[in-house]
């Protein structure tokens, strides 16, 4: 494994809680960096943690929350998915795709409704989502006018209870759109994780940081390597 440079400040970073967070740690262990304790079971949202004795910390927080961190420089890298990445185009570098997380930001809607065909142009639909960027950006290249109702999550349910005629969420395996009478209109992008970096960081830090991203990459290509 590449040898990590050495510094007195231990560096930071930022991962999603959820569902991601299974997919996240093999593959810190794999590169060598390891939380001191369970970040899955405990209420603490900084562990500390090392790399082949050195310290690093990690910071435990809310997905949409992790570019926040990392563009702030109060994380040196972070886990994000492409999701937020796309949404909320935040001022960082994007050095390595981590190929976890995999799935696809869809617009979805009613089985009834999406088979009757797309919107039309010029008509205007109510579409529940988190995504307002780009679900507004993708209806307006489609001459629809979207009445943006923002979400936090479980979008599935605004289509059922009559609040919206489309979403646009994650689809992974397509259970929950299939438990609540949804189907896929549309794939707008694929998604994964990705690692991202505080440019900063990034330029004044990089003996650290580098070898950081080169044993990420390894245990990366090593896991397609073992699932191929
Ligand atoms: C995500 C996403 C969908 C669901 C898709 O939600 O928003 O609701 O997973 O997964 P599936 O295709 O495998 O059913 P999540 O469970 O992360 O919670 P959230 O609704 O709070 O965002």
């Amino acid at each position: 494994m590449p040898e990590l440079g050495r510094d007195s400040k231990p560096l930071t970073i930022a991962l999603s809680k959820g569902r991601i967070l299974d997919q996240t740690l093999p593959l810190l262990a794999a590169a060598g960096l390891n939380p001191a304790e369970d970040v899955q079971k405990t209420r603490k949202l900084m562990v500390s943690g090392n790399a082949d004795g050195q310290e690093i910390r990690f910071l435990i927080i809310r997905a949409a929350d992790v570019c926040t961190y990392v563009e702030q420089g109060a994380a040196d890298l972070g886990i994000a998915g492409r999701d937020s990445l796309l949404e909320y185009r935040p001022r960082v570098y994007e050095p390595l795709n981590l190929n976890i997380g995999r799935c696809r930001l869809c617009v979805c809607g009613p089985e009834a409704l999406v088979n009757a065909g797309p919107p039309e142009r010029g008509s205007r639909i109510r579409v529940a989502t988190k995504y307002d960027h780009l679900a507004t950006e993708y209806f307006l290249s489609q001459g629809v006018q979207a009445e943006i109702i923002h979400l936090y999550g479980s979008m599935e349910l605004a289509p059922l209870v009559g609040m919206a005629e489309r979403i646009v969420d994650l689809v992974e395996t397509g259970g929950t759109l299939k438990a609540n009478g949804l189907i896929e209109e549309t794939t707008l992008f694929d998604i994964s994780s990705r690692l991202i970096a505080n440019p900063a960081s990034f330029a004044t830090r990089r003996q650290q940081i580098q070898p950081m991203i080169e044993r990420l990459r390894q245990a990366v290509e090593k896991k397609a390597e073992y699932q191929a």
